[in-house]
């Protein structure tokens, strides 16, 4: 059996920065905190979208205490370079957070202008607690006062894709976390 699909999309990738064992490891760590800290209260959780689609799957299902699960769609403006900070909602949830326990679980914190705003927002619906799940930090690059309240791990400053960020809208599907070639965006 080749391993044809994955090669192919591996060519594009420069090196691993964290392996998929490692990543769902880390991830069944975090869900077995949430899950005691979270056992008993009425908690929505909320799948940033697109990024992180993948992370949010592999903690949800890995958490033994009641949810409900939401979605919602976010753009920033600004160009593809440096994001704005001011956070635009595409679709929203359909849940009211009002006197509920808040999950955002996002794919990255970079600048953290996007979250920032996005925090503020939802905090206007007075929700009983909001708290920030990152599966990346980079806070190497933060513009702003703001720490995920949970993450998987610290990365470096670089460009990377791979369980659910993409570069362009592709390599979200990688199983791993990846930096690209830099021939692959020059
Ligand atoms: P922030 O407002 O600068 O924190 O931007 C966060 C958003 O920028 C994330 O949700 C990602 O969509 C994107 N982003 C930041 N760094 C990376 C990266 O290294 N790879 C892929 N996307 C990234
Ligand atoms: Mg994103």
């Amino acid at each position: 059996m080749t391993d044809f699909g994955k090669e192919y999309m591996a060519r594009d990738i420069d090196h691993v920065l964290i392996d998929e064992e490692t990543i769902l490891k880390r991830i069944q760590e975090l869900a077995d905190r949430l899950s005691n800290e979270y056992r008993g209260k009425d908690l929505v959780c909320i799948c940033i979208l697109k990024g992180a689609v993948v992370f949010y799957a592999e903690l949800t299902k890995r958490m033994s205490v009641h949810m409900k699960m939401d979605f919602m769609s976010i753009s920033s403006y600004g160009d593809a370079e440096k994001t704005s900070g001011i956070v635009r909602i595409m679709s929203d949830i359909n849940t009211s957070i009002t006197g509920k326990h808040v999950l955002v679980i996002e794919d990255i914190m970079d600048s953290g202008l996007t979250l920032n705003h996005l925090k503020t927002l939802l905090g206007e619906r007075k929700p009983a607690s909001l708290k920030i799940v990152c599966l990346l930090d980079k806070p190497s690059r933060r513009e702003c006062d703001i720490t995920p309240d949970y993450k998987c791990f610290e990365i470096p400053n670089e460009f990377a894709v791979g369980f659910g960020l993409d570069y362009a809208g592709k390599y979200r599907n990688l199983p791993y976390i990846g930096v690209l070639k830099p021939c692959v965006y020059q």
